[in-house]
């Protein structure tokens, strides 16, 4: 394998894990970041983002000299010979991609790359970008190239070096090859498409898994309305290697960084292009009112109006395993319950109680988030709220009804504790009756 000098730029998500990973396969990686506080606290090995392995990778990286922080892009560039783009590109005005950052390090690197080099798109950017980034750029000699990267946040590592593919785009097949090479110890399927292409595989496929969650939302409620079970009905589906066991759980809506982002940007590209896609829209407002559909279910377990009611939150993270907070549906289903004036405790195994969220009131353990509860609702699925004492929760609440957007836990173990068990697309669990002593 050939080893590459590679500047990433960026050190969030996409970029540390790129970084690390590629300097794990044997490559020289300089990882720029703007944030000097971010980069003296990297230099030490220290991560601020909960990712499992990816902290031991930075340190073996920095450890073997394959991996080095430096301030700033410009810093970064000298002696690349691929150099990755990973900055934010947040929904910007209308829900377009705000591609300011990208364009701003083109800016600052385009008199510096060195000759023959490829700069390559790992952020998620809308289609057209990298002949874009090509025109500002303005160099014959270094070509532009569209690598998407589809790590899930929480399995960041693991999804990096073991991807389902590799694509790489670009309109010179060189440079495509190139970057592709990097990956080859991987041995994954690899796509080499044009730039435009590899672009919209990254939107076509992130739009794709929101559509598949709106859609089992959507007959996880037409389950509850029939009297089927939204479970057997999605193991009944996933058997079919057509469809796949995989995203098929119902929840309180999807989230995070990465789904609402780029769904709404698809859209913006559409519209743009005068293409009514009703079909994205859909799965956008279907959304939305899965968010509404579960406060609806926690007003309706409080006895119909949340005004003064206390209600006990279990998880406020996007989805368990990662302390984002970014477009988490649970916080926004948790903000809907404040804003119909329910008094909310909530815990986190991932956030700090510390921390300040307007409205709700963040607790250490998910023992005080359910105290004298009305209602208890489980919005994010930690492994570890599986396990709790019920009969213990059930002595701490006020009421009895647990509201599971995650179909999460055990309706048995909580309807033996005494507890009513409410999930999505099932039909609820009752207290079990007490069962009769001897004699
Ligand atoms: C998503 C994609 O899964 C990655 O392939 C992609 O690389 C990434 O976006 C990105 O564009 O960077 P991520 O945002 O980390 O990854 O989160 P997911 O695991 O996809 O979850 C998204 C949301 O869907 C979460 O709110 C999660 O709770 C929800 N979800 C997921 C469900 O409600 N049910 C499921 O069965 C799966």
């Amino acid at each position: 394998m050939f080893v590459r000098r590679i500047a990433v730029v960026g050190t969030g998500y996409v970029g540390l894990t790129t970084g690390a990973c590629l300097a794990s396969l044997g490559h020289r990686v300089v990882c720029a970041d703007v944030d000097r506080a971010k980069v003296t606290r990297l230099r030490a090995g220290r991560v601020d983002i909960l990712e499992p392995g990816l902290a031991e990778l930075v340190a073996e990286g920095i450890a073997a000299g394959r991996l080095r922080f430096v301030l700033g892009a410009a810093a970064a560039v000298a002696d690349a010979e691929v150099v990755f783009l990973c900055v934010p590109t947040p929904m910007g005005a209308g829900g377009a991609a705000d591609l300011a950052a990208v364009e701003s390090v083109i800016h600052e690197v385009r008199g510096l790359l060195p000759e023959g080099c490829v700069v390559v798109t790992k952020s998620t950017v809308p289609v057209g970008t990298a002949a874009r980034l090509g025109a500002l750029l303005d160099r014959d000699d270094v070509a532009v190239a569209s690598n998407p990267e589809f790590l899930r946040e929480g399995s960041a590592v693991q999804d990096f070096l073991n991807p389902d593919r590799i694509v790489v785009g670009s309109d010179s097949q060189d440079a495509a090859e190139r970057v592709a090479a990097l990956y080859a110890r991987l041995g994954a399927p690899t796509v080499i498409s044009d730039a435009a292409s590899a672009e919209m595989v990254k939107y076509a496929a992130n739009c794709f898994l929101a559509m598949k969650l709106s859609y089992v939302n959507a007959v996880a409620e037409l389950c509850e309305l029939l009297g089927a079970n939204v479970a057997d009905v999605t193991e009944g589906m996933g058997y079919d290697r057509r469809i796949g066991q995989a995203f098929l759980a119902p929840g309180p809506g999807w989230g995070g960084s990465c789904l609402p982002k780029d769904t709404s940007a698809m859209l913006q590209v559409a519209d743009a292009v005068g293409f009514d896609f009703g079909l994205l829209r859909a799965t956008i407002d279907a959304n939305a009112r899965q968010r509404a559909r579960m406060v609806a279910k926690v007003r309706e377990a409080v006895g119909g109006s949340l005004v003064g009611a206390r209600v006990g939150v279990l998880g406020v993270t996007f989805k368990a395993g990662t302390n984002d907070l970014r477009d988490s549906p649970a916080l926004a289903v948790a903000e809907l319950l404040a804003a119909e004036g329910a008094e909310l405790h909530a815990y986190d195994p991932g956030v700090d109680p510390t921390v300040e969220m307007s409205g709700i009131n963040l607790v250490e353990d998910a023992y005080q988030a359910v105290r004298d509860a009305a209602a208890t609702v489980l919005l994010t699925e930690w492994p570890v709220f599986r396990g709790l004492d019920w009969a213990r929760v059930a002595e701490l609440m006020a009421g009895d009804a647990v509201v599971d957007t995650r179909n999460h836990l055990d309706p048995e173990a909580l309807s033996r504790a005494g507890l009513s068990w409410h999930g999505v697309g099932a039909a609820p669990v009752h207290p079990a009756a007490p069962v009769p002593t001897a004699g």
